[in-house]
């Protein structure tokens, strides 16, 4: 299995940390954001992993990165150039991915657990990870119905469907590059992930699995903190007390 970063846009919405570096790059803690994704990769086994970034900070993502040796793996980087949601790490990963499956992790989401398992055992169809929040209304969202098998899911419904949130990890076979070429714009003018689960979900090729440490999806000013004390416990830092 292959593993993709993705870690293009703008983040505006950290703005204006992002004016001066990618939302990716910021600190959490000791490291720069995009470490904590790579690691939860790098935990599956995966060691062909394509970074994606903005064209402006590739750079930067180098600098910090490099070819991977080090770390005993393998980097290829490619750019985003313009930002229209998320099924384009599939559109311009297509030839990295060759004729493999792919795990997608978005590079602001850091996740406690250890997916070592579920990676080595995926097979074929699609694979996403819930996890209860308080925020729905933030992610995807995943309805299921009276029999707790999932119905449906949906990008940040304004009705409320659920409290299980689609985290930012997703295991899909090579069906997943086709699949993503042939989508259309949402009414907000993106290519949108929910759609490439939804597209395993009506063939009844998707599996849920839930997420039971803490996972937060660092984009906002809240959870950027939250994940620096996540990270700060874990690192046995004093500061807390
Ligand atoms: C994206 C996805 C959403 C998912 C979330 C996880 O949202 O579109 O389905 O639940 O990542 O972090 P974004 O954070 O880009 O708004």
């Amino acid at each position: 299995m292959k593993g993709i970063i993705l870690a293009g846009g703008s983040g505006t919405r950290l703005s204006p940390l992002t004016k001066v570096t990618s939302k990716q790059l910021l600190p959490i803690y000791n490291k720069p954001m995009i470490y904590y994704p790579l690691e939860t990769l790098m935990q599956g086994g995966i060691t062909e992993i394509l970074i994606i970034t903005a064209p402006d900070r590739a750079g930067d993502f180098l600098r910090f990165l490099g070819s991977g040796k080090e770390l005993g793996v393998k980097f290829t980087y490619e750019i985003q150039d313009n930002p229209e949601g998320l099924p384009q790490a599939f559109t311009i990963g297509e030839n990295f991915i060759g004729d493999d499956s792919v795990a997608l992790i978005l590079g602001d989401n850091i996740f406690e657990d250890d997916f070592s398992e579920q990676i080595k055992a995926f097979k074929s169809g699609g694979q996403v990870f819930a996890k209860k929040v308080p925020d729905p209304e933030r992610f995807g969202v995943i309805k299921f119905n009276e029999a707790n098998v999932a119905e449906k899911i949906v990008e940040k419904p304004k009705e409320h469907l659920s409290d299980y949130a689609v985290t930012g990890l997703y295991l899909y076979d090579n069906r997943v590059v086709e699949a993503a070429k042939n989508l259309a714009k949402s009414a907000r003018g993106e290519y949108e992930i929910v759609d490439l689960h939804n597209f395993y979900l009506h063939k009844g090729e998707l599996t849920v699995s839930t997420v039971s440490g803490a996972w937060l999806d660092a984009g906002t000013f809240d959870s950027l903190l939250a994940a620096n004390l996540l990270i700060a416990k874990r690192e046995g830092s004093q500061v807390l007390l």
